[in-house]
């Protein structure tokens, strides 16, 4: 099982996109994920997904519904575990949160994906689940501060990742993708960490269906699924699969919940 966050320096670069689509087509794959809107305060998940759940996170947390009635089925293979998005959560203390929420995921059975959908920035729970997490996804786009933030990610993702995957949203090329890849190995390399391996992932093309689905509250790759930005959506998962098998360590054989509870414990 890996615990994939995705996570990003600054907000509206496509982190939340990302995560659902590639979620989707994970579950597609034939793979067990749960996706979990870890954006807390401002969970959106729901919506780019289309669903409404009857009960989120707090609600998990006051005892009001337990996990197997906050967990929205997006189909056999794909779990929403959704987020809060009001200012309630806040009052809780991060560990509060994350002890009832691991509790709660142990009935929700086994997974080989949890994809963890963070806020931006570097607050406290992002904190946290990227020290946890197996694997982090940092996502970027064409922007020089979107970069500069990617930057500040990068450096403090490197204290606990050797490895780190980077996608570039939005661009208009692939050339203009790997350009801001490789100017970000460069720095990285010379700055953060000689040895620091930072692995181009992929990119996707600024699309103006992925901003039509997202107004009409689809899922691109569920209803363009040949267009330009779905492929290149399907590339990034086959690179992330392939990734993560290279060493012929099976998904499915990796670490369980039970030892990710313990790591984010460890984290506060
Ligand atoms: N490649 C893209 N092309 C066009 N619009 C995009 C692209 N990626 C994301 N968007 C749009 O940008 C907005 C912000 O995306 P979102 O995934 O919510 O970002 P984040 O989670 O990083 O804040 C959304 O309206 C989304 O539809
Ligand atoms: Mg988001």
């Amino acid at each position: 099982m890996r615990f994939i966050a995705i996570t990003s320096g600054k907000g509206g670069v496509g982190k939340s996109t990302i995560a659902a689509n590639i979620s989707y087509l994970l579950s597609m794959y034939g793979y067990r994920v749960a996706l979990f809107d870890a954006d807390i305060g401002l969970a959106n998940q729901d919506i780019i997904l289309g669903v409404k759940p009857k009960y989120t996170l707090i609600d998990l947390l006051e005892g009001r519904a337990n996990m197997e009635e906050v967990v929205v089925k997006i189909n056999n293979n794909f779990l929403l575990i959704p987020g809060e998005s009001g200012d309630e959560i806040l009052r809780y203390k991060n560990r509060d949160i994350l002890e009832k929420f691991f509790e709660g995921l142990k009935v929700i059975g086994e997974l080989d994906f949890l994809i963890i959908d963070t806020g931006a920035g570097i607050g406290e729970s992002v904190r946290s689940f990227v020290a946890a997490a197996t694997d982090t996804i940092i996502v970027t786009m064409p922007d020089p501060s979107a970069i500069m933030d990617a930057y500040s990610m990068i450096k403090f993702c490197a204290k606990s990742h050797e490895e780190l995957f980077l996608i570039v949203n939005n661009v208009r090329s692939q050339r203009e993708a790997a350009e801001i890849y490789q100017k970000l190995e460069n720095v990285a390399k010379k700055h953060i960490k000689s040895n620091l391996k930072l692995e181009f992932l992929g990119f996707i093309e600024r699309s103006s269906l992925i901003e039509e689905s997202s107004k009409k509250r689809e899922l691109l790759v569920k209803s363009h699924p040949s267009c330009v930005a779905a492929i290149e959506m399907a590339n990034i998962v086959k690179k992330l699969t392939n990734s993560l098998t290279k060493n012929g360590e099976h998904i499915k054989e990796t670490p369980n919940i039970a030892i990710f509870f313990k790591r984010l414990l460890q984290q506060i």
